[in-house]
């Protein structure tokens, strides 16, 4: 697609602005007053649920709690925590380091990697080629680990020396982890264990890695990290900063801030996975706030449908009572939404809406 070619404007890394000691930022990245991270209100926020994963491998029973507990978070707020995921403690403190270092070289080494919107792959900051929007206050890297027939390394960084090989460890566990989330989420919806892996085309599944960095902010009160959105895949498994806090998670009319669990994984349900559960399972808005006195690092991993596959309400979740709320439509088609027009709330899952 032509408008997809090039970006509208010149792109400015953040962390190149934020470098440069303003006090103030450019007018591009102010918010207006309604889309502007409120105030803490000082009263005491729920948290997202945490669900221990070591009961999966327990007895019934406990494999049993676990499922129930990943059903209630996905219906009350489309986010959870997992601890004990299997994930090594060690690989993921050595990818965050590989990353921070990634981040840390000079903007020429990095600028090696500057993506386009076609593809999204490598370093870039915006999201979405409209002239003259509002931009977010972040940089990231992005890129693919599944399928194999699209992964090429040689766009991942070739520096620091062990990113490479540290990354593509880092996504075959994840890849483990997601394939596990989905039998707990396919019971979970009533659905036979591998039903909504099949559902989404079988093994030939999409992956993807976004690095997020968020440099320090002088005037965090007016910009955000990341606009509203929901993800538009399947599953996103993220590991948020160990040390600063930023990501928000609608509830109602409130921003609920994310307390990270040290060493858990935020999971959080994808357009998708509302698709596929005709709105059983709801994707969930989300969004990041960024501080003036430390940057933020984190990592989304995302787990999606064969890309040229039809999503669709899945039969069983379909009855008199509650017809198919959504058209099929593959995940190529669907995420060209968001590369065109950035983050945008809920507002493509809601336009799919079958007629
Ligand atoms: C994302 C995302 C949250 C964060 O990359 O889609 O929501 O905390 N990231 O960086
Ligand atoms: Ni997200």
């Amino acid at each position: 697609m032509d408008c997809l070619q090039e970006w509208p404007e010149p792109v400015v890394h953040v962390q190149a602005l934020s470098d440069s000691a303003l006090t103030t930022i450019p007018d591009l990245y102010i918010k207006p007053p309604s889309e502007r991270p409120s105030s803490d209100k000082g009263v005491a926020t729920p948290h997202i649920p945490v669900i221990d994963l070591g009961g999966l491998a327990e007895g019934a029973a406990e494999c049993r709690a676990t499922i129930c507990a990943v059903a209630d978070a996905c219906c009350s707020w489309g986010f959870f925590q997992v601890v004990n995921h299997g994930v090594s403690p060690d690989l993921v403190r050595k990818v965050r380091e590989v990353w921070r270092d990634f981040f840390r070289l000079p903007m020429a080494e990095k600028q090696a990697y500057a993506n386009n919107p076609r593809t999204y792959e490598g370093y870039g900051s915006r999201v979405g080629v409209e002239k003259g929007a509002i931009l977010d206050w972040g940089d990231y890297f992005y890129l693919h680990l599944l399928p194999e027939s699209i992964k090429n390394q040689d766009k991942w960084p070739a520096l620091p020396s062990s990113c490479r090989q540290t990354v593509q460890e880092y996504g075959d566990e994840m890849v483990k982890l997601c394939g596990t989330l989905m039998k707990v989420l396919s019971i979970s919806l009533g659905l036979d264990v591998d039903q909504l892996q099949a559902a989404f085309g079988g093994d030939d599944v999409g992956a993807c890695l976004r690095v997020n960095y968020y440099p320090r902010c002088p005037q965090p009160e007016l910009t955000l990290g990341l606009s509203p959105h929901s993800d538009p895949g399947g599953l996103t498994a993220l590991l948020a900063d160990d040390c600063v806090k930023g990501l928000q998670v609608r509830r109602g009319d409130d921003w609920v801030t994310v307390q990270p669990v040290a060493g858990a994984f935020i999971v959080n349900i994808g357009d998708q996975i509302q698709i596929l559960s005709n709105a059983k399972y709801k994707s969930v808005e989300h969004r990041v706030t960024v501080n003036a006195a430390q940057e933020r690092l984190s990592l989304a991993f995302f787990y999606n449908p064969r890309s040229d596959w039809p999503i669709a309400p899945v039969g069983q979740l379909v009855t008199p009572q509650r017809p198919p709320l959504y058209q099929a439509t593959t995940f190529d088609e669907y995420r060209m939404h968001v590369r065109k027009n950035g983050p945008t709330g809920k507002t493509q899952v809601e336009s799919l809406k079958a007629i």
